[in-house]
């Protein structure tokens, strides 16, 4: 059966809201400071990090392997999760940068506070909002991170275009995500557990 996009996005939000509270019910995908080591993170940075940084690490590639943050850089990370990419962004650009989280579940936004507030990290802010709506102004942004979210989103060119709409002219995106392969069924694809399993 087809949900409902509404439903749909309930589901997904009940699914995140679960690993942001309690990441040791394992989910069937991979989360936690170990995903994040295999997936190309320097393992001494994840281990410096305190447990509840990494444990909901949710991501799917490393957004900091596509391009270098530079020093006074404004980040934004959609789908910004537990925080760990936004917590590890704003050491990179430092105090005189700033970066901005942005997430559509608000225990995860929850989540990302303490954990800004347990490293210490002061340049770095947590919106609860959506990815075609960001609550950021025109043009603020050096460049947009993101891992493992876009995927999550039904209006993907209205997700491009408010990319498109915060980045400062030659801003950059630096995004990790999942593709469909061709060899997904069809009756995979409608199935809800597809968008949040
Ligand atoms: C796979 S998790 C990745 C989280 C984080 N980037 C990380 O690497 O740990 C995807 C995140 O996207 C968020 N999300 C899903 N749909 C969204 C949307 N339309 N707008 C903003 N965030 C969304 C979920 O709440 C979840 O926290």
């Amino acid at each position: 059966m087809i949900e409902t996009p509404n439903e749909i996005r309930d589901t997904i939000r009940l699914r995140f809201a679960k690993i942001a509270q309690s990441p040791h019910d394992r989910p069937s995908f991979a989360i936690g400071p170990d995903s994040a080591k295999k997936l190309g993170y320097d393992p001494a940075e994840i281990a410096g990090l305190p447990a509840t940084v990494t444990e909901s690490f949710a991501g799917v590639g490393n957004p900091f392997g596509l391009g270098e943050l530079r020093t006074g850089e404004t980040v934004l990370d959609f789908g910004c999760g537990a925080g760990m990419d936004s917590i590890i962004a704003a050491r990179r650009v430092g105090p005189t940068g700033r970066v901005v989280g942005v997430d559509a579940t608000e225990e995860m936004i929850a989540k990302a506070r303490a954990n800004a507030a347990t490293v210490g990290v002061a340049n770095v802010e947590f919106h609860h909002g959506e990815a075609d709506r960001l609550p950021v102004a025109n043009e603020l942004v050096d460049v947009v991170i993101s891992n493992g979210a876009f995927n999550l989103c039904f209006d993907k060119p209205a997700v491009l275009a408010e990319v498109y709409r915060v980045l400062k002219p030659g801003g950059r995106l630096q995004m990790a995500d999942v593709l469909l392969g061709d060899d997904v069924a069809e009756s995979e694809v409608e199935r809800k557990g597809a968008w949040s399993d």
